[in-house]
């Protein structure tokens, strides 16, 4: 059941599952019991994730409900974040969507005011991201500042929300979802390596400051991974070449296919969980070989 309050927090919730997840084993859902029965990462963490419609951040969302965190999902697509939400709650789970443009510095301010009087963040997961295809001449300056606002400044407007509250809590997690991109030097990618290769400095720079607060800041460079990302970039840059030009995306992986967004969001669970607290101002490659096996 997803009710409506205010215009843009609108939490999809079904409390009798927390409940009945605290106190039975008996649940709908056997990915979510057994994890839970194989002792739950994230139990009793709260964790917000941008751009969790969709994608990768929808796999990461999957996976932090199924691990027992209670899951935040900020998206610009306010259905296909209550349609994640109500994936996760129909599972036993509990999940709460809210519309939000990342790269609106109000309306992000707003949300996490709302989310956080209700309560703490333990984890954020900046996922939201755009692509764009373009060397530096053909990037006009409405495609730098879009791709600008989105990725880095809606990175930004989202820890800035945040870092007060866990600064404060002396604890917190913090993953970006930056790219290979950022490090590698891929044809046609100007303005959305400059943006991810912001991701990576911006991490480093958090990571380092937060140290005495106990926030952790890491984030994930993917090569290419399915997801409804990728799909729309072909459609859009090679029409009647989508099957041609997937094959070669694929095979640019020495591991010879493109990534599920399952397998970034073990990773990212990894990353999140307290299993990983030795971990922190670090990018991780997931990448089938891309950077180090292309010879
Ligand atoms: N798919 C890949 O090959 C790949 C590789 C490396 C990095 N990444 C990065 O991973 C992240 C997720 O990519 P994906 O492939 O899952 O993309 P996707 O398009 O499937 O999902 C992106 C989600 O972000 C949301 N979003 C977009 N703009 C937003 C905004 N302004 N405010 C709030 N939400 C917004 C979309 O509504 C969507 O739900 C991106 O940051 C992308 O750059 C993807």
């Amino acid at each position: 059941m997803i009710a409506e309050r205010g215009l843009l927090f609108f939490p999809v919730r079904v409390s009798m599952q927390r409940m009945q997840r605290e106190t039975s084993f008996d649940l709908p859902g056997d990915q979510i019991k057994d994890r839970r029965l194989n002792g739950s990462h994230l139990g009793g963490k709260t964790a917000v994730i941008t751009g969790g419609g969709s994608g990768i951040g929808r796999a990461i969302a999957l996976r932090f409900a199924e691990s027992a965190a209670v899951v935040h999902i900020v998206d610009l697509d306010r259905s296909q974040a209550e349609a994640v939400a109500l994936e996760i709650t129909s599972q036993g789970g509990e999940a709460h969507a809210h519309q939000c443009d990342v790269s609106n510095h109000d309306q992000v301010k707003q949300v996490f005011a709302k989310l956080l009087e209700q309560s703490r963040v333990d984890i954020l997961v900046n996922n939201a991201g755009i692509s764009h295809i373009g060397t530096l001449d053909s990037t006009p300056e409405t495609d730098f500042d879009r791709i600008f606002r989105v990725n880095v400044k809606g990175a930004y407007n989202c820890m800035f929300s945040v870092i007060g509250p866990m600064k404060e809590q002396e604890n917190g997690v913090i993953l970006n979802m930056a790219s290979i991109a950022a490090t590698c030097g891929l044809p046609d990618r100007f303005a959305y390596s400059m943006s991810k290769g912001a991701i990576v400095a911006m991490t480093f720079s958090v990571a380092k400051d937060y140290l005495p607060f106990k926030v952790r800041c890491n984030c994930i460079s993917p090569a290419r991974v399915h997801t409804p990302f990728v799909d729309g970039f072909l459609r859009r840059n090679y029409p009647g070449r989508e099957q041609e030009m997937f094959e070669r995306l694929s095979q640019a992986q020495p591991i010879g296919r493109m990534a599920e967004p399952a397998e970034v969001a073990s990773l990212a669970l990894f990353l999140c969980s307290d299993e990983a607290s030795f971990i922190t101002g670090v990018d991780y490659s997931l990448d089938g070989g891309f950077v180090n096996l292309r010879g």
